[in-house]
C-alpha cells in the first residue's frame, strides 16, 4: 500500500505504478538539471513502461524493508510531482542505517522545499517509521546547493571519500554526511 506524509507545504508519498505519468513528467522536466549529479541513465529510463516497472520495484523494495522512495508535491497541487527523496541500502542488525538521495524539479528550487521535505522524511520516515539510527548522504564538493541542503537539515560532515560514486560517467570524490537518530542515542 502506498503511504503518504504531509508537512507544512508538501505531500511526501509513495507512488504506485498507475501514476507513472506524473513521475515521468517530473523526470523529463528535471533530466537536464539533474544530469551533472546523476549516474548515466539507460536510453529507455523515462519510457512509460520502464517508469511503471521502477515504481512497482520501489514498492516491493519498501515491502521487503530494503529502502523507501518518496515523491514530493506541493500541497495545493498534489498530483504534480516536484521532487523525490530516496532512502536506499537499509542495513539492519547492529548498523540500522541507510543512504539518502534527493532532487527537485528545476522550477521548484529556491523555496526551501527540499529542506522541509528532507527534514520531515528523515525524522518521520527514516527515524520514526523505519526506526533507523543513521542516514548517510554523499555530495560532490562542487554541488553547493546540495551541500547547503544537508547542512540546513542537520547532517554532520564526516569526511571525504575519494572516487566514491560514478556520476555522469566520472568516478567523483564525495563529501560524506550523516544524521543520527537522537531518540536512539541512549
Ligand atoms: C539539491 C537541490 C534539491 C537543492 O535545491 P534548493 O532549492 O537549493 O533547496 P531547498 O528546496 O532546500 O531550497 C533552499 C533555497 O530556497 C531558499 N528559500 C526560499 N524560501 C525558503 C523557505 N521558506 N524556507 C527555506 N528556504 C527558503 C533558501 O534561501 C535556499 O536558497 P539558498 O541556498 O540560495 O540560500 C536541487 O538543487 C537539485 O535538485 N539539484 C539537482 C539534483 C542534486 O544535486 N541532488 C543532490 C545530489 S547529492
Amino acid at each position: 500500500m502506498a503511504r503518504s506524509w504531509t508537512t507544512e507545504r508538501l505531500v511526501l508519498r509513495q507512488v504506485p505504478p498507475d501514476e507513472s505519468e506524473a513521475v515521468r513528467a517530473y523526470g523529463l522536466r528535471s533530466r537536464e538539471f539533474h544530469g551533472p549529479w546523476d549516474p548515466i541513465r539507460p536510453a529507455d529510463f523515462w519510457e512509460r513502461e520502464v517508469v511503471a516497472r521502477r515504481l512497482a520495484h520501489e514498492l516491493d523494495t519498501a515491502a521487503s524493508d530494503a529502502g523507501l522512495v518518496l515523491y514530493l508535491s506541493i500541497a495545493e497541487d498534489p498530483d504534480r510531482i516536484v521532487g523525490r527523496i530516496a532512502f536506499h541500502n537499509v542495513v539492519r542488525g547492529f548498523s540500522q542505517s541507510c543512504t539518502v538521495g534527493y532532487g527537485l524539479a528545476p522550477e521548484a528550487t529556491g523555496n526551501g522545499y527540499m529542506t522541509e521535505g528532507l527534514t520531515a522524511a528523515v525524522d518521520r520516515v527514516a527515524f520514526g517509521e523505519l526506526g533507523l539510527h543513521r542516514v548517510e548522504a554523499a555530495v560532490i564538493p562542487r554541488n553547493t546547493r546540495s551541500l547547503r541542503v544537508v547542512e540546513r537539515c542537520g547532517f554532520i560532515r564526516e569526511g571525504l571519500s575519494p572516487r566514491f560514486l560514478k556520476i555522469a560517467g566520472v568516478w567523483e570524490d564525495h563529501v560524506r554526511f550523516a544524521r543520527l537518530n537522537p531518540v536512539m542515542e541512549q
